[in-house]
């Protein structure tokens, strides 16, 4: 029986990564903190940095696989290669920019560099789309932060929880 509450695909966007020249640890780190939240990872990828592959991934882990929560990971930087922002902000329907504004927020306490990611986040469907930056580390501290309150957000959006509770 399948104990988990949640489904997510993890998209890791890194030239380097798809060339087999670097080893995804970021993407990793996502897949390890999500199974052990409760998430059933249903699809992971690498890709280059190239928006119509990103889009391409992410509408059909969206509309195909509907799972709830897809976390990118890199190409939110200032590198002309880096379009994982743009490649979001083209398929999704909503914007949540309180989930990026808290990730820099967060993050800015660690490291003034955190100014530089552009990541962004939105809904498509039922799908929550979540930009993290490349690094093992800037993933890690950016999803330890988020879990919990991505959790409540994912309740409203899949109709399994009708109003906030504020505690
Ligand atoms: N956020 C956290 N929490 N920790 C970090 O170490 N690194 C920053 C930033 N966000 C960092 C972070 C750096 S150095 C950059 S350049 C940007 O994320 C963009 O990263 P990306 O191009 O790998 O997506």
């Amino acid at each position: 029986m399948n104990t988990k509450k949640w489904t997510a695909g993890v998209i890791t966007s890194s030239d380097k990564g798809y060339a087999g020249a670097r080893e995804d640890k970021s993407g990793q780190v996502i897949m390890d903190l999500l199974e052990t939240s409760g998430y059933e990872i249903i699809k992971y990828v690498i890709v280059p940095d190239e928006q119509d592959m990103l889009e391409k991934e992410m509408k059909m882990i969206a509309d195909e696989l509907k799972a709830d929560l897809i976390i990118t990971t890199g190409g939110t930087g200032f590198s002309t290669r880096d379009v994982t922002p743009e490649a979001t902000k083209a398929v999704i329907e909503k914007e949540t920019p309180g989930i990026s504004e808290a990730i820099r927020y967060f993050s800015l306490s660690i490291t003034k560099k955190a100014m530089l990611s552009r990541g962004t986040s939105g809904i498509r469907g039922k799908s929550l789309i979540v930009n993290l930056p490349g690094s093992p580390k800037a993933v890690k501290e950016s999803l330890e932060y988020l879990i919990e309150p991505l959790e409540h957000g994912l309740e409203i959006l899949t109709g399994k929880a009708s109003e906030c509770a504020t505690t």
